[in-house]
């Protein structure tokens, strides 16, 4: 067996992003509850990308910022000035001296490209002679990109848009950006790209005429056009999402899980569904979602950092936060809340509650309007409820607060003191009543 090629991918991300419009870097846009950076770095670590170069523009201390967190060992490269795309590679060309076998380049703004797709790129530097592996695309409107130019069958050269001739203008098949180069001959490529062109740039691109001239072999490798989408503006960004949901509703559906109507839902890209899961219509997975075999998310629901247990019912119009863990057959119903808190199995909570830093046992019941009293302001306390509760309807729980299991709180309490195993706690006004008050009250104001 051949040991696996050593690949450094480099992750270009210098560009301005201008067209978005926006304070946040363009690559920290988010698709599906991920920034497009941490996207591509995923994908090219799981195209086998053993080290990872970031090339950013100066200052942008927020790309550092997401790389650093997404991808500790990453190495961050400074391009000074964005003198085009060979200049970029070559800022981190500190890595790439390194020596790897495969050099993988890809775009932080183009977020969409598989990990198949990378892995297939890489595939012919396998053979010797071949020094550059390029992935192209047919284009439904080729305007923007750089064409592929063929001569007797091969690959001969890319030639950027604006420096297209008439003909050339009407080819279609395009060059997505992303290149693989061979680790040996990358440095003598790109040192020797000049800038004569219509924007006065290094064009990563003229390593593959380059490298023909000198005998060396040049490989295409296709993908459909949907995964090169790059995006510059919040349209593209909003076509991209649409793409990724697409694809995270395929495997969810692929693993078992029943979408009613798969387009209303939406998802984040480490959403996990098991088995015959059933999701209504309008539900919104945040990031950091688990739901086990046989759960029901009904409408309206939003859920963000949630583990809900096998065989629960949430919803409809439930609200599960960071930290929500939810047993088997747990049922939360409309406008219920849960916040870092752990529910036992069987823990019913179906109508209008608020359970946040808590701990509840199994087969507690919750009544409707409870209320765990978490925070005062500068601290926020814990409530611990044993298994086999039952907290009366529109009690307030005043953490730090325990309940003993099998206890009882009536109606209306508010609870601030521990309550025994099996006791009943009552801590409300007792009701008063005057007879023909009301009645004595009405005659005296009709005279
Ligand atoms: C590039 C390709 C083009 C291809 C298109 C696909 C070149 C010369 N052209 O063109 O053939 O069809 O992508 O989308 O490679 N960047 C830097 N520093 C720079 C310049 C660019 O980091 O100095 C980064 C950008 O942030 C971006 C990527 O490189 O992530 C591509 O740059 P961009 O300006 O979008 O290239 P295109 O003109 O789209
Ligand atoms: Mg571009």
């Amino acid at each position: 067996m051949t040991a696996p090629r050593r690949c450094l991918a480099i992750v270009l991300a210098a560009g301005e992003g201008k067209r978005m419009r926006s304070h946040l870097p363009k690559v920290l846009h988010e698709l599906a509850g991920r920034s497009m950076l941490a996207h591509v770095l995923a994908a090219v670590t799981s195209a086998g990308a053993e080290r990872l170069a970031i090339v950013t523009a100066p200052g942008q201390e927020k790309v550092v910022a997401e790389a650093k967190r997404v991808a500790p060992s990453a190495q961050i490269f400074i391009q000074a000035e964005p003198l085009g795309t060979a200049h970029a590679v070559l800022a981190a060309k500190g890595a790439i001296e390194e020596g790897f076998e495969d050099i993988l380049v890809a775009f932080a703004d183009t977020p969409l490209v598989e990990p198949e797709s990378f892995a297939r790129l890489r595939g012919p530097l396998g053979e010797p002679s071949c020094a550059i592996s390029v992935l192209g695309f047919e284009a439904a409107d080729p305007r923007g990109y750089g064409r592929l130019i063929f001569q007797d069958q091969e690959l001969a050269g890319i030639r950027e848009d604006k420096d297209l001739n008439e003909t050339e203008r009407h080819l279609t098949l395009c060059n997505g950006g992303l290149m693989a180069i061979a680790g040996e001959k990358c440095l003598g490529l790109l040192e020797s790209i000049g800038r004569a062109n219509a924007q006065g740039e290094y064009y990563l691109t003229d390593a593959v005429a380059l490298a023909r001239q000198r005998g060396l072999k040049v490989a295409v490798v296709r993908a459909p056009e949907e995964e090169v989408l790059g995006i510059n503006d919040r349209s593209q960004l909003a076509a991209a999402e649409a793409v990724l949901q697409g694809r995270l509703r395929r495997k969810a559906m692929e693993r078992g899980a029943t979408f009613l109507a798969p387009e209303r839902v939406h998802l984040s890209f480490d959403t996990e569904f098991g088995r015959d899961v059933m999701v209504e219509p309008d539900v919104f997975f945040g990031p950091g979602v688990k739901v086990g075999e046989g759960a029901t998310i009904r409408g309206f629901s939003h859920l963000v950092g949630a583990e809900i247990g096998p065989g629960a019912i949430v919803g409809p119009f439930a609200r599960l936060r960071p930290g929500a863990v939810l047993g088997k057959d747990v049922h939360i119903g409309n406008f219920v809340e849960v916040k870092a808190s752990m529910l036992g199995e069987g823990v019913k909570a179906n109508h209008l509650a608020y359970i946040g830093d808590a701990t509840i046992g199994a087969r507690t019941n919750i009544g409707a309007g409870a209320i765990t009293c978490n925070y005062d302001g500068f601290t926020k306390f814990r409530t611990t409820v044993g298994e086999g509760v039952f907290i009366g309807v529109n009690s307030a729980l005043v953490a730090p607060v325990t309940i003993g299991e099998g206890a009882y709180i009536g109606t209306g309490s508010v609870i601030t003191k521990d309550v025994a195993p099996d006791a009943l706690a009552l801590a409300r006004e007792r009701q008063i009543e005057k007879p023909f008050w009301a009645k004595a009250f009405r005659n005296k104001h009709r005279k």
